[in-house]
């Protein structure tokens, strides 16, 4: 509340020192040359992807098991993304798959750090150099999240971040960011969302106005200092939910990769009979998600872009059995016990009863 109040007294509203303040400090947190604050996580890549000159005519390599997002700020150029499957483990892009969809119009991939892990990036930015393409990390969902030491955002040409209330890092309202080491893309990042002015009244692009909010900046400044700490009780309560439910029959857990530190953003399981197991929770009054029931490709939107039902089994696959859990740092211990109770119950009394 002082942080707002500082920024209404400021008169600072829209770029400034709150931003610039957040921007420095986030970068510092990354560990990149540049932070730059936008409108959300969809407009750091679709600016991301306009810097890089991507349009009509290119490709773009992404994952269908993700949200719209990435998809839309791909479209939103006049590229056309092509999809490769997630690994069966980590439900992140398979890098092996790469090879099997890049053609010469293939300009850049999108690995998504899916529930709060990242991607399996080195394979990733092997093929990448060895064939001349960018990689744009979406870590919308993996805020202090770490590939061999590295932390999510830092680790390809530029790492997109969503601020959306429920993230890791979270606004109070919407925000994103882009981090990079790359002075000219973050110059033209930089213009690109200021209505493409090089300078004032001097509008060298055709721009656009994405700028992140001075009171989220304030707002998000201050939640900055607590991300490790949160991060760190997100990773308590999975370990609890990992060891309560291991062993259950049917149920697949979230694995963490041995060379990534997961930030949970999201603790998926998967479960045979997924409805039977929300239905269970619901009755206790446990809050639970899907994340995503329908992978990108199957969604009407994308329809033209010619997949079909098959093409991808893991997304497919995900889609049908994936329940998400509560997961929050607030959570207590009681709690995490209350809900793997529950799903425990759930799982024995559909055995019982020879459903599972
Ligand atoms: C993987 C992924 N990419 C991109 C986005 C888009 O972020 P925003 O909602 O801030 O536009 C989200 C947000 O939900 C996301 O989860």
């Amino acid at each position: 509340m002082q942080a707002i109040g500082e920024v209404i007294d400021s008169g600072a509203f829209s770029g400034g020192p709150f931003v610039e303040r957040f921007e420095d400090y986030f970068a510092a947190y990354c560990g990149t040359q540049h932070a730059l604050g936008v409108g959300s996580g969809t407009e750091a890549l679709w600016l991301t992807l306009l810097a890089m000159g991507i349009g009509t005519g290119d490709e773009v390599i992404t994952v269908p098991m993700t949200f719209a997002a990435t998809c839309e700020a791909i479209c939103l150029t006049g590229a056309k993304p092509v999809f490769v499957d997630v690994e069966e483990r980590t439900y992140t892009m398979n890098p092996e798959a790469l090879e099997s969809v890049r053609t010469r119009k293939t300009k850049a991939i999108i690995p998504v750090h899916l529930f709060g892990q990242t991607a399996d990036m080195d394979p990733v930015l092997e093929f990448a150099c060895k064939h001349g393409l960018r990689v744009i990390e979406d870590a919308a969902q993996a805020h202090g999240a770490e590939y061999k030491g590295r932390k999510a955002g830092s680790i390809g040409d530029v790492g997109c971040f969503s601020f959306y209330p429920g993230k890791n890092l979270g606004a109070l309202g919407e925000g994103g960011a882009i981090v990079t080491d790359n002075d000219q893309f973050a110059e033209k990042i930089r213009m690109l969302g200021n209505h493409g002015q090089s300078r004032k009244n001097v509008h060298s692009l055709v721009g656009w106005n994405s700028r992140l909010d001075a009171i989220q900046a304030a707002v998000l400044l201050i939640k900055l200092r607590h991300l490790d700490k949160d991060n760190s009780m997100r990773r308590d309560h999975a370990l609890r939910y990992n060891r309560a439910l291991a062993g259950i029959p049917g149920l697949v857990l979230p694995i963490a990769a041995d060379d990534r530190t997961h930030v949970f953003h999201i603790y998926a399981l998967r479960a045979p009979d997924r409805r039977g197991l929300i239905a269970a929770l619901e009755a206790k009054q446990i809050g639970c998600g899907i994340h995503y029931p329908v992978p990108v490709h199957l969604q009407p939107a994308y329809r033209y872009l010619g997949y079909k039902r098959g093409d991808f089994p893991v997304s497919e696959q995900s889609a049908n059995n994936l329940v998400s859990l509560p997961m929050f740092p607030e959570m207590t211990p009681d709690q995490v016990a209350f809900v793997t109770t529950a799903v425990s119950e759930s799982v024995a009394s559909r055995l019982t009863a020879g459903i599972a």
